[in-house]
């Protein structure tokens, strides 16, 4: 699949998930096999850029392209400025948030709550559209509540301004994340344009995504929450998709070095104080999988050094290691 020059080498997205999808987990995501990872949304306000988690944000070092920064506003201006900017650091795709139902960004009427100004959406998609030379894309919700869902007149606009894909999460945006997604409206909105779509929503195996992209026709899937830890199930998804059947479970020697590895890019990525406050939030991720150790689990999120914080999970991989020879 192509996004503007781009060629994805697989249709397996990564959700843009703010507080999750930094630096080191999209790049872990990427090499398990996510065809395109989007930043943390980042507000178009550059004012509010100075700052070291923005920095952080706008932070590609090393990742592999193409490199997508989502941006949320309310001004079409602005957000033409942010694009630019991005472009200017490195983005080779800009993604636009209209999908996000977080407070913070809806207060000024951005991300979803963007849904009920037709007219403004438009003119935003257009101004960031001409504002820059790589593409854009747009990610929203099926509406802004069940009695307006809009999302297949928010495609026709997009694509009419230009916007060279879409990821259409099957919730509006009074849902925020209750019930389950719905997909018959990515359906719709799949059949209404001709750029690729992608769905996005509660899809957590390979058989429901293989589901999802079945019955939606769509181009893609998008997969978030299924993904915290997880990011080798983009490599499930490929080897479902691509071969019909499972892949082997990960042998836990191979779960552990992941999870070592991830840990080690968290704190050269955030320093040692900030890097194992955010690793803590991974390691309850991957250790939900693994019913039993929610001792390990409880120790190793009260942990202040990475140094202990390392040591405390490989031993227990040891121990687990002599218990079971
Ligand atoms: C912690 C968290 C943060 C999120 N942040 C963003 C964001 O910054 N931008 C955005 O477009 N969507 C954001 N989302 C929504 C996800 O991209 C995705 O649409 C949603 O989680 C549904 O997909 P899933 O069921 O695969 O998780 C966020 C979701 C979560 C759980």
């Amino acid at each position: 699949m192509k996004i503007g020059p781009h060629t994805l080498q697989s249709n397996i997205m990564l959700a843009p998930m703010a507080g999750v999808t930094d630096r080191p987990f999209r790049i872990l995501c990427r090499r398990f096999g996510a065809g395109l990872a989007a930043s943390e949304m980042l507000s178009a306000d550059v004012r509010l850029w100075d700052t070291p988690k923005s920095r952080r944000r706008m932070d590609h070092c090393g990742e592999p392209g193409p490199r997508v920064v989502q941006i949320a506003g309310f001004d079409p201006s602005m957000m033409a400025e942010a694009a630019r900017r991005n472009v200017d650091a490195g983005a080779q795709i800009i993604d636009i948030n209209m999908g996000c139902p977080a407070k913070k960004v809806c207060n000024r009427l951005a991300g979803s709550a963007l849904l009920q100004d037709e007219a403004l959406v438009a003119r935003i998609l257009h101004g960031v559209v001409r504002s820059v030379d790589v593409p854009v894309t747009l990610k929203t919700r099926t509406g802004w509540d069940r009695d307006h869902k809009n999302g297949v007149r928010i495609a026709r606009i997009a694509e009419d301004n230009g916007i060279q894909a879409l990821a259409i999460h099957g919730r509006t945006r009074a849902d925020l994340y209750q019930g389950e997604a719905e997909h018959e409206t990515v359906t719709a909105v799949k059949a209404a344009v001709k750029i690729p779509v992608f769905a996005n929503g509660d899809i957590d195996s390979p058989q429901r995504a293989a589901q999802i992209l079945r019955e939606t026709g769509c181009d893609g899937v998008m997969i978030g929450r299924a993904a915290q830890g997880r990011p080798w199930i983009f490599d499930e998804v490929n080897f479902f998709l691509s071969k019909g059947e499972s892949r082997a479970t990960l042998a836990p020697e191979k779960v552990r070095d992941i999870m070592r590895a991830h840990l080690e890019d968290l704190y050269s990525f955030y320093g040692d104080e900030t890097g194992v406050r955010v690793a803590r939030k991974h390691l309850s991720w991957y250790f939900r999988q693994h019913p039993g150790q929610e001792a390990l689990r409880n120790r190793l999120v009260q942990i202040e050094t990475p140094q202990e914080q390392l040591c405390t999970l490989l031993e227990s991989y040891d121990t687990r290691a002599q218990r079971a020879a």
